[in-house]
């Protein structure tokens, strides 16, 4: 692939520090646009082009375009579905406004190529798993209506006929994705990560609901591989994909297998159930057949190994 000049909002998080570090391994130039509310500039390595700032101001979003970028990862934006009920506000401003003047300024600069950090909560609780890209997007939680109405601008941007320069998106809808760099600490994180660092400080785990709910991991690597491949992709263009691993887990199953892991005894370890939590789907698993059709992606790590790896950088982080 050609080298690019790449934007990278939200590249001091979780997923968009991961996707930073093989676009530089790929010899890309970036540029990181990101407020450090749940990122870190630990996770930015030194020779990134890196603006502090909030994608949800105008000015910001002004001083990351200065080099105008080949490409565009929009993938700042509030993670937890459960901050989105006690902040529904800020919610809006990073998942929606933050997308909006992204794209907006990618139309005024011209830029052709655009990735969406879309998600699995767009579609609410589902008729049937594993659930196909085609089923209808009914979001039950504020995060999942924010995360899809941000979709929709991309998508309807998109098939504009009247711009200068098309702008060819591809969103993912991301299903749980796991792996180092997410939180150990932070409950509004990951369960994975939560479960994970827990149970490596012997504390209780906490379940909320009957733990019988379902969600499909997906690591890390698999995710990073499935951007970067869509990049010159054209048959992704205008496209939404499911990025799942393709097997739903309870959250109990998920806990299981961590204290396995771990050397834990599941039936020993001290665990509570607390009031299932608002907008918490039911069941989860990605049909990943369309990306695999048209990327020829495969998830290589299945839970456990993924599980391993997270593990292994869990135990090195103090
Ligand atoms: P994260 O919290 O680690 O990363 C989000 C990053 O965006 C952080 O660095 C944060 O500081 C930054 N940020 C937040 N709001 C911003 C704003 N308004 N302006 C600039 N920077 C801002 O979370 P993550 O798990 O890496 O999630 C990244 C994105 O992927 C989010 O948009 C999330 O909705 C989406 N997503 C995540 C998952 C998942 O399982 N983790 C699944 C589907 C979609
Ligand atoms: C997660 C992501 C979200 C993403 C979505 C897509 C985070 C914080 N959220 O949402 O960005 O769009 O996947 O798949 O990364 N749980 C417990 N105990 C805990 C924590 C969680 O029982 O201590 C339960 C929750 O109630 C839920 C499940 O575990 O049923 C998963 O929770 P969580 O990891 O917060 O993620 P999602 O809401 O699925």
């Amino acid at each position: 692939m050609a080298k690019k000049h790449i934007l990278v909002t939200g590249g001091a998080g979780f997923i968009g520090s991961h996707m930073v570090d093989r676009l530089l391994k790929d010899g890309h130039n970036i540029t990181v646009l990101d407020n450090l509310s749940t990122g870190s500039k630990n996770n930015i390595p030194k020779n990134v082009n890196f603006i502090k700032g909030d994608t949800s101001n105008p000015k910001d979003v002004e001083k990351a375009f200065e080099k105008k970028p080949d490409v565009v990862f929009q993938i700042a934006g509030c993670a937890s579905t459960i901050t989105s009920f006690s902040n529904p506000l800020s919610d809006i401003y990073a998942n929606f406004i933050g997308t909006v003047n992204i794209v907006k300024k990618c139309v005024e600069a011209n830029v052709d190529r655009f990735l969406y950090a879309s998600s699995m909560t767009t579609y609410g609780h589902v008729k049937e798993i594993p659930v196909k890209e085609t089923h209808p997007c009914v979001p039950i939680s504020y995060y999942g209506i924010t995360k899809y109405a941000a979709e929709r601008f991309v998508h309807a941007t998109g098939i504009r006929p009247d711009l200068k320069t098309k702008l060819n998106v591809t969103s993912f809808r991301m299903f749980n994705v796991y792996g180092p760099r997410q939180s150990l600490t932070n409950p509004y994180q990951g369960v994975m990560a939560i479960f994970i660092g827990n149970v490596l400080r012997h504390e209780p785990i906490k379940i909320f609901g009957d733990g019988k709910q379902s969600r499909d991991f997906v690591y890390i690597e698999d995710v990073v591989n499935a951007w970067i491949g869509s990049i010159d992709k054209e048959k992704t263009f205008g496209q939404v994909y499911n990025l799942g691993f393709g097997k739903d887990r309870s959250i109990i199953e998920l806990t299981n297998t961590i204290m396995e892991t771990l050397g834990n005894d599941p039936k020993k370890y001290k665990m509570s159930f607390h009031k299932e939590r608002p907008g918490d789907q039911r069941h989860m698993q990605a049909s990943i057949t369309k990306l695999g059709n048209d990327l020829g992606w495969k998830p290589k790590y299945d839970l456990q190994k993924g599980l391993e790896k997270t593990i292994e950088w869990a135990k090195t982080v103090k």
